[in-house]
């Protein structure tokens, strides 16, 4: 018999209680219960953290360190439930709901599978609090345009990922052009998880990780022109981002936008044909579409 304790918190006491968890728990499982938005995490989402014991005493110990640690942010105490639940075997638990996906040239997986590459792009992007796992309609469409580029020739001696999440976007582009890349989020653990995928995917000396609210960071405004820009944030944003990712694209490059669901495309295609700027390659899947877009009417190599 385990036990496991369970906590109901917001999404910004998040990293604090599994900071003060993790030594003690043989595993922690944090979902997101009600998002405002599901690609966003917002401070305000409510969240469980689960933490897996294997005794009752080290669960009690769980959960006092847990009620302390909600205690010093200020947060209400009552949400800590310690229940027994029958042994499970985690890791494997986890390996089978999310196995490695195979996506064009990119295999995405975790440390714990047991992957055989055979001339794919392996990318370890474990799974955390940055969004970014590779299992995003998102994601994966991003992931296809940028090695359709690469497919077709494109050049990218420099580049951009505005909205990095987990770094996989850019850990992507570094892996397949061997260049440097700036990955850009406004959220400082997007930066830190950034820095640790890339440097576990042999390109932390390519991936440039920097706290950035768009292009507004010093490094990412000075480290144009870009000749690939990928962002996938929200319609929203991108939509008054496009003056500023205009400037920041080379005459010749490519930017890739996501996040974008179907109904909101014409009015982000509106704001970037207004920046002069026109489609050469899109994406949907589901829901979400994802534009590729360049300067005027050259093809760049591009469908
Ligand atoms: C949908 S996730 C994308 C993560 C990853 N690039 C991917 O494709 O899976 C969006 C990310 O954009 C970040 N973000 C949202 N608005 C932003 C902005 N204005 N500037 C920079 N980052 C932003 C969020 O913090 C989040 O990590």
């Amino acid at each position: 018999m385990q036990y496991q304790v369970t906590i109901a918190l917001r999404y910004r006491a998040l990293p604090a209680l599994e900071a003060a968890l993790e030594p003690l728990a043989d595993a922690l499982l944090s979902e997101a219960i009600a998002e405002d938005h599901p690609l966003e995490n917002r401070p305000d989402d409510q969240w469980q953290l689960c933490a897996i014991a294997p005794d009752q005493s080290t669960a009690h110990r769980l959960a006092d360190e847990a009620r302390r640690a909600l205690a010093v942010q200020g947060l209400p105490d009552d949400s800590v439930v310690v229940e027994p639940v029958p042994a499970l075997d985690w890791i494997a638990h986890v390996e089978r709901d999310a196995p490695p996906i195979a996506l064009g040239r990119f295999l995405i997986h975790a440390a714990h599978h047991d992957i055989d590459p055979r001339g794919r792009v392996a990318l370890r992007i474990e799974a955390g609090l940055a969004f970014g796992s590779g299992r995003h309609a998102t994601t994966q469409s991003c992931l296809r345009l940028i090695e359709r580029a690469r497919r077709r020739g494109h050049v990218v001696e420099r580049a951009l990922d505005v909205g990095a999440g987990s770094g996989i976007l850019a850990i992507a582009i570094a892996r397949l052009w061997r260049g440097p890349v700036i990955a850009a989020d406004i959220e400082k653990l997007s930066v830190i998880a950034s820095r640790a995928a890339a440097k576990i995917n042999q390109v932390g000396a390519l991936v440039q990780a920097v706290e950035s609210q768009g292009l507004a960071a010093r490094a990412v405004a000075q480290g144009g022109p870009y000749d690939l820009i990928c962002a996938n944030i929200l319609a929203g944003p991108l939509v008054a981002l496009a003056p500023k990712l205009r400037h920041a694209l080379a005459p010749r490059g490519l930017l890739v936008l996501s996040g974008i669901l179907v109904r909101q495309e014409a009015s982000v295609l509106a704001a970037y044909r207004a920046q002069r700027l026109s489609l050469k390659g899109r994406l949907v899947d589901g829901d979400w579409t994802t534009v590729a877009l360049a300067r005027g009417p050259r093809r760049l190599g591009w469908p």
